[in-house]
């Protein structure tokens, strides 16, 4: 497998990124489209494994499910990552898992706020979503090239930052923990668990990231719907398996999901 963390002392020679003392490159751009949509243009080009995209502002920010992530300029850590994995299919699915792993741990140590995990990776405060992660695959000639994981924090918008009509469960690192954080305090911290998963991943360490995937889940033991392909089901969340899929009992019967979207059920 090549990981991201073999990219380390490489000479990069382009576009002037800095190289830090992470395995990564770190790039900031004052404004994109998106820095999801941005890796994939530079991954078609050649761009190698390890570059990190930030920008201030994303004027066509994506969002999971083909929806939109909209955030103010400076309001937010918005950072997509190129990996070049060599990954069994079956194992693509803790790429998601892993990464909000990283992220929460990062809000943790940053802002001493724990955020939970619904899964597959929505990071939430008792206010609301603080975070999305988006993963998106890069094919050429139907083989997969890369990934392109993509993150979206809210760091500082107070409540009327955000439109109207996600205020209500919409929340930043600010509204949970009074604090405004440095964006790039977070995005150090990110990009360092970020490396330790994925080589964690590489040396087939997953128990060890399942356990620590429950350690932030918020959704395990409750009763949540799952909006799947085809439809939707209630159960009680059970957690993860080893392959990152989601573990809900529904009518006595255990069902595994590895895609949909998970909504809580009010007061369980
Ligand atoms: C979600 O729907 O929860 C996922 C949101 C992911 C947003 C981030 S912001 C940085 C990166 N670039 C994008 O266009 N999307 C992701």
């Amino acid at each position: 497998m090549m990981m991201a963390g073999e990219e380390r002392g490489r000479g990069n020679g382009n576009r002037g990124l800095s190289e830090g003392p992470l395995p990564f490159r770190i790039e900031f751009l004052p404004e994109i489209d998106s820095t999801n949509q941005e890796l994939i243009r530079r991954a078609e080009q050649g761009e190698r494994s390890g570059l990190a995209l930030v920008a201030d502002f994303q004027s066509k920010g994506r969002g999971r499910l083909g929806r939109s992530w909209e955030a103010g300029a400076n309001s937010s850590l918005l950072v997509s990552v190129l990996l070049q994995l060599e990954l069994a299919p079956e194992r693509l699915g803790l790429v998601p898992i892993l990464t909000g792993v990283a992220m929460a741990e990062a809000i943790r140590e940053i802002s001493g706020f724990q955020p939970g995990l619904v899964w597959p990776n929505d990071l939430h405060g008792a206010k609301g979503k603080v975070a999305g992660i988006l993963v998106e695959s890069v094919f050429q000639e139907s083989e997969l090239k890369a990934l392109v994981i993509g993150v979206g924090v809210n760091l500082s918008q107070g409540r009327d930052d955000f439109d109207p009509e996600i205020r209500d469960r919409a929340s930043s690192i600010y509204l949970e923990s009074g604090k405004k954080i440095l964006r790039e305090n977070l995005l150090v911290k990110y990009l360092d668990r970020l490396g330790f998963w994925l080589d964690a991943l590489g040396k087939n360490r997953v128990p060890e990231m399942v356990d620590k995937y429950s350690e932030f889940d918020i959704i395990s033991g409750k009763e949540i719907r799952v909006r799947g392909e085809k439809g939707q089901i209630s159960g009680m969340a059970l957690g993860i398996d080893q392959t990152g899929r989601l573990r809900v009992r529904s009518l006595g019967k255990e069902l595994i999901f590895s895609a949909g979207e998970v909504i809580m059920v009010r007061g369980s």
